[in-house]
């Protein structure tokens, strides 16, 4: 199974925990309108999708995509390795033995891809820059070709009057950078700011939104910890460090970006769920507080306020090899605050024996859980459309009313085409609009969001479950690289159309 924010937790919490996760992988068997909840004592409908929602004018209507996840091309016009090149390659990492190395081949068929958008009426694409295509080996020069390609596609979004909204980290590391100790060593922040210097200095005349980085708490966990994404380590040690120096090259990258480009806007994307205590017991409360500060605001405290939260039973300041100027270094006011959401998180408190047994999970006593109450995807996560509406108020609430854009929602289903060659894949739609109904609703209440990007455009290589999981609004034939927009992808461009689902 795909790793995500919800093993994020898990992996913290050793066997033990893992043995309690909701089964993965039962088929959804089609999802309903008015969501409940059985936590209350009646069931309450929470969100009514049967009238439509008018979104505020100018809202971004987008999709969203990784490079490694759809381009393809991976040792073409000069790109260094990545650490995703080379763990995919390694046997037995990835699901089928899939690779990323031609993925959607995006990287030659990027104008089908613009079309593609311009048919559904999209006016923002969330992208992302593959680090090794610019610094092939991590530092030094731009790679002239590389530059090229990314400028190539800017200038062709602006002429179809889709805002470019490129992310600089999506997970593919140099792994010239790994070879010197990657995410856990220092000097990676600093490589990451000069990166990130190069970039704004090359495309910043017409891009002005950036993400830093995309998801975090995901990929130091999967990636140092669990080991199951790249480059496959399993070290506390290593994960506890990676989590400090990624806060330092964010609060890096941001200052070398306003230095080239002090008119960009700036943010990151986080990968967030809202934890809820499973029962209301004090101790279930206080994982929930703690599941809440460890997997939704790591990297955003740090950023916004320049201080870790409250989530460990200490902070491991020396693991964390944290030196005095640090929390200064770390603070990075972001423009706006991205969030990558599809589900919930039931928190609980483990017991003594299980607290007891690991390192960890007496660092980290919390025991987390996805919600067994709506339908499932293919992938297994729980469709869950009251999770992005609390986790919007919650930020709302906490960091006095900040620009929200939705960087990523979406769903894995696995529809193919039928005998007209039709891709009739109504449980997506149905998720986009309840996730859409919950998100209007935080509107109405207030939250300033500009933008909720779908992922994905297309189908495409979802980490370790390689291409067995297809999340896009056009399906991808993996043999011809043919792309055909599914129903949902004709509704999207309707609501696109209209401002309104
Ligand atoms: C997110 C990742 C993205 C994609 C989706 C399904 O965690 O940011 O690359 O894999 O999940």
């Amino acid at each position: 199974m795909r790793l995500t924010r919800r093993k994020f937790v898990q992996s913290m919490l050793g066997a033990g925990a893992a043995a309690g996760l909701p089964a993965a992988f039962s088929a959804c068997s089609g999802s309903s309108r008015a969501i409940t909840t059985t936590r209350a004592s009646a069931p309450v409908q929470l969100f009514d999708t049967s009238s439509a929602v008018a979104f505020p004018k100018g809202f971004f209507w987008g999709t969203a995509t990784a490079a490694y996840q759809i381009e393809g091309a991976w040792n073409e016009d000069g790109k260094g390795e990545s650490i995703w090149d080379r763990f995919a390659h390694a046997p037995g990492k990835i699901k089928n033995r899939d690779t990323g190395d031609a993925a959607c081949d995006s990287y030659h068929r990027w104008r089908e891809d613009i079309d593609l958008m311009r048919a559904m009426s999209l006016n923002s694409y969330r992208f992302s820059i593959a680090w090794p295509r610019i610094q092939p080996a991590g530092s030094g020069a731009a790679n002239a070709k590389g530059v090229d390609y990314y400028s190539r596609l800017v200038d062709a979004l602006l002429e179809a009057r889709i805002r470019p909204l490129v992310t600089l980290f999506h997970w593919d590391l140099p792994q010239a950078l790994e070879d010197t100790g990657g995410w856990p060593n220092r000097d990676t922040a600093d490589r990451f700011a000069d990166y990130v210097q190069l970039v704004a200095r090359a495309l910043g005349d017409r891009v002005s939104d950036w993400m830093l980085v995309n998801e975090p708490a995901a990929f130091v966990d999967l990636g140092y910890l669990e080991g199951t994404h790249a480059p496959g380590r399993q070290s506390l040690l290593d994960f506890l460090r990676a989590t400090h120096v990624v806060n330092l090259a964010q609060g890096a990258g941001f200052r070398a970006l306003k230095a080239v480009r002090p008119a960009a806007r700036v943010g990151s994307a986080f990968s967030m769920s809202p934890s809820e205590p499973a029962t209301d017991s004090a101790a279930d409360k206080l994982a929930a507080a703690r599941a809440h500060a460890i997997t939704n605001i790591w990297f955003l405290e740090p950023a916004l306020r320049g201080s870790y939260p409250d989530a460990l039973t200490f902070l491991p300041e020396t693991a964390m090899r944290i030196k005095s100027g640090d929390m200064e270094r770390i603070r990075a006011p972001l423009d706006f605050i991205g969030i990558n959401l599809y589900y919930r998180t039931i928190a609980s408190a483990p017991g003594a024996m299980e607290r007891v047994a690991h390192a960890q999970d007496w660092l980290f006593p919390v025991k987390m859980e996805g919600g067994q109450q709506g339908p499932k995807t293919d992938i297994g996560w729980e469709v869950w459309p009251k999770a992005l509406y609390d986790m919007v108020m919650r930020l709302t609430r906490d960091y006095n009313r900040p620009v929200i854009e939705i960087t990523e929602s979406g769903c894995s289903y696995n529809d193919g085409p039928d005998a007209s060659g039709m891709i009739r894949d109504s449980r997506r739609i149905e998720y986009h609009r309840e996730y859409l109904a919950a998100l209007g609703r935080a509107i109405a209440e207030g939250a300033d969001v500009r933008g909720y990007h779908a992922w994905s455009l297309l189908d495409n290589f979802e980490w370790t479950e390689g291409y067995s999981q297809r999340f896009g609004l056009a399906y991808v034939d993996f043999k011809t690289q043919q792309r055909t927009i599914k129903d949902s992808g004709r509704w999207y461009g309707r609501v696109a159309a209209e401002n309104r689902s």
